[in-house]
Parts: C-alpha cells; structure tokens; sequence
C-alpha cells in the first residue's frame, strides 16, 4: 500500500488532517510506503521496534525528513558521526558521554530551583488582562530563558536567539530556514570561542573544554552539538507548552482535577507530552533488510517513525484523543527510545511542570484562532492569542 498524501508537505501540519490521515494509517496496519519512496510508520509497535534495533537502522543519513529533503541530507551528511543526533555507533556514545558530563547535578540543581520561578513570572506578566500571544509571551520564553542559561549565553543574545530558532525551523520560506541555521551556527562558533577565553560554570564551557576519545573536542564539533542544544531546547518545548494553555479549554475538567489535588503535576506533564508529541516524526536508514509488520524494509530505505501518531495508538492507549491527567502507565514516545533517547528530557519535563503549576492559578479565555506551525519536523502554534486571568 502506498499514502497518496504527502506527509513531509510542511502545509499539511497547519490543520487538524494529519491526525486523521493517521488513525487511517494506523487501521491499514503495516508500514506503508509514501510515493516519494521513503516508508511511513504510525503504529506504535512498529515505531517503537525500530528505536530499539539501533544496529539495524543508522541516523546519519539524517533524522529528519526537513524541509527540503536534499538540503537536511545534504546538512545530516556534514554533521554526521560529529553531531550528537546524526551519529551512530561509538562516536554516537562518546559524545553522548561528553555532552551528558556537562549537565552536573549542580547545574541541575540550579536550572530545577529557578524554573518554576521563570514560569511564574512569565505567566504573571502576561496576565495583562490585555489580549496576549502566548506563544510569544510564555510557552517561547520559558525554553529559551533556561537553555540559555544552561549554556550561559549572554542576557542580552537571548531574545535574538530565540527569535532565530524560530525562523530556523518554523519558517515557511526554506531560505530564510538556511538562512537562520547559518546564524545560529556562526553564533555559537562565537559562543564556544567565548567560552575557551573565559570559562564559567555552563554547558557551553564544557562543549569547550570537552575531550573525545582521549583529545581535546574540536571546535567544529564542539559548535555543532552547541548548535543541537540550543535547537533542540528552543523549539520542542514550546509547542508542549503552548498545547497546555489550549488544554484548559478543550479539558477544563482535567485541570480542575489537578487544581483539586487529584492527580499529579509530574502525571499531568507527561499527559501534555504524550498529546502534543512536538516532535512530529524521525528518520531512520536501513542499514540491514527489515520486517516490521509483515513488510520488508531494504537496507539503504529511509524509515519515518511518526511520534504523534505512536502516540495516539488505541491499541496502546485507551480513548487515545483525549487528554486525562490520571493516565498510568503513559509509555508515550515524545522523547524517543533507545539510545538516542533525548538527552534534555529532564529538562523539558521540569519546564513542562513548572508551566503547568504556573498556568494552574489563571484562567485562559482564546481571543483568535490559534495559528498552527506549518512545519513537517515540529508539530504545535506558531500564534496563541488569549487573555490571562488570576483565577
Ligand atoms: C518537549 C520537548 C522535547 C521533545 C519533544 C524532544 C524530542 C526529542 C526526540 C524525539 C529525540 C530523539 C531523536 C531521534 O531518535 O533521532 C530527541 C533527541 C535529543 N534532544 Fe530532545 N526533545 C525535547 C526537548 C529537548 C531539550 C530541552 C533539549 C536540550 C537540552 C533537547 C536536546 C536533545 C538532544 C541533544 C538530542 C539528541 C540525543 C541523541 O541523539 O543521543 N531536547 N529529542
């Protein structure tokens, strides 16, 4: 069988016809080839088999379908073995060790003291009693303030920052996207440059004083792992967020059995994560012949995992389209699975939680439509407009 739409069109993702096109994949069963010749997989269980036969499937080719599919081959191809996401094998664990050394329980424990207070305070400035973006005023913000400060970029950089993530992977214009990933690249060559020079107690010091295999790491994979903190940290996260302050209108009910004391804040992020699945899909190459679901996937194939709809298997989880706090177990794939299992999903957990007990004291009323990103890779809003109230 093959999908006679084409999922990797970025337009598709500003409605709500992705999920639908899903269930129906979902019920067709096996995987299912897309006519550009890549496979598409929406079942939990096949998704899942493929993160975990790691030897079978490489990311080097690229772990995402992107925008253009020559560019982000062409883009995986110069980073791969170098960049944490694109890597296999044994460069993949070694720099998985010397990024994951960098996040100390110091700087955990700075980062889980002050989140909740950025929340707090992002949620109260914007509860202006004046129609807001919440987008722009909270659920961007909030990632964007704590990987900043986690790689100790400059105060006066981070909106700049966030700003340029934002076109890098949301922009509708392809080359205002390349245009934005070679500022970002340029800036953090500058940043980790910064950091040789004078060190402090952040990730982008130990990106810089890092050693690999014995050497010290160099500068080009030092920024291009700097790169994939900053991205990766900026533009998941948000549309988490963004899909909470939506959710207390669509389940008011769900949050008045957290404000109640009834189910667990911890509970209620994971919930908010397995929904929002930010992460729309992954990509793998067959690096060896494959069965998943009685089809044969051919070594040199791209396979695309997608999390959203794993994430809303019925046959993993039950009344799967609705939201409920309570849900146990919640094995969502929101942050993947195997070795490459997102190394910041500590971090999008503690933000996650900090908004949802920031959000918990105010009320949402949605003064617009909500504009949804028009992106194959991310999948939330672009533009949130609502009007915060103290409760
Ligand atoms: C809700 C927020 C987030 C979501 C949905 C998310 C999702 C994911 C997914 C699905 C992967 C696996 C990719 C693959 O298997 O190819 C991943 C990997 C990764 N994520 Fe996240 N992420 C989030 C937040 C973050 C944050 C806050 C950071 C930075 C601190 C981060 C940094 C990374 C890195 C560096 C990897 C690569 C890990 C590896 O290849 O070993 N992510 N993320």
């Amino acid at each position: 069988m093959t999908v006679d739409v084409d999922l990797a069109d970025s337009r598709l993702y500003a409605s709500e016809e992705p999920e639908r096109i899903w269930q129906d994949l979902r019920r067709a069963g096996g995987p299912v080839r897309a006519d550009e010749g890549y496979w598409v997989l929406t079942r939990y269980a096949h998704v899942e088999s493929v993160f975990r036969r790691t030897a079978a499937f490489s990311s080097e080719k690229g772990m995402q379908l992107g925008a253009d599919r020559t560019s982000a081959a062409m883009a995986a191809e110069a980073a791969a073995g170098k960049m944490l996401i694109v890597s296999d094998g044994a460069a993949h664990s070694e720099i998985r060790k010397a990024i994951g050394a960098a996040f100390t329980p110091k700087m955990i424990r700075r980062l889980t003291e002050s989140t909740l207070a950025i929340a707090r305070d992002l949620v109260e400035s914007a509860a202006t009693g004046e129609p807001v973006d919440f987008v722009a005023e909270v659920s961007a913000p909030l990632p964007a303030t704590v990987i900043c400060d986690l790689l100790g970029v400059p105060a006066a950089d981070r909106a700049w920052i966030s700003r340029v993530t934002q076109t890098a992977f949301g922009d509708p214009d392809e080359t205002e996207q390349v245009v934005a990933h070679a500022e970002l690249f340029d800036y953090c060559d500058r940043l980790v440059r910064m950091k040789r020079d004078e060190p402090d107690d952040d990730v982008a010091t130990a990106l810089a004083t890092a050693t690999l295999g014995g050497q010290p790491m160099s500068q080009e994979v030092a920024v291009l792992n700097c790169h994939g903190l900053i991205s990766g940290g900026n533009e998941t996260t948000r549309h988490a967020g963004s899909f909470a302050a939506l959710s207390t209108l669509t389940w008011p009910e769900q949050w008045e059995l957290l404000r109640a004391g009834e189910v667990a804040v911890d509970h209620a992020a994971e919930e908010i994560l397995r929904l929002s699945s930010p992460a729309n899909h992954v990509m793998r190459m067959a690096v060896l012949d494959h069965e998943i679901g009685g089809e044969t996937i051919r070594a040199g194939e791209l396979v695309t995992l997608w999390l959203g709809s794993a994430n809303r298997d019925e046959e993993v989880f039950e009344e799967p389209d609705s939201l409920r706090f309570a849900r146990r177990p919640n094995r969502h794939l929101t942050f993947g699975l195997g070795v490459h299992f997102c190394l910041g999903a500590f971090l999008a957990r503690l933000e996650v939680r900090s908004l949802i007990s920031a959000l918990a004291g105010f009320s949402v009323e949605l003064v617009g439509e909500p504009d949804r990103l028009v992106s194959n890779v991310l999948r939330g809003y672009s533009r949130v407009p609502v009007i915060l109230t103290r409760r």
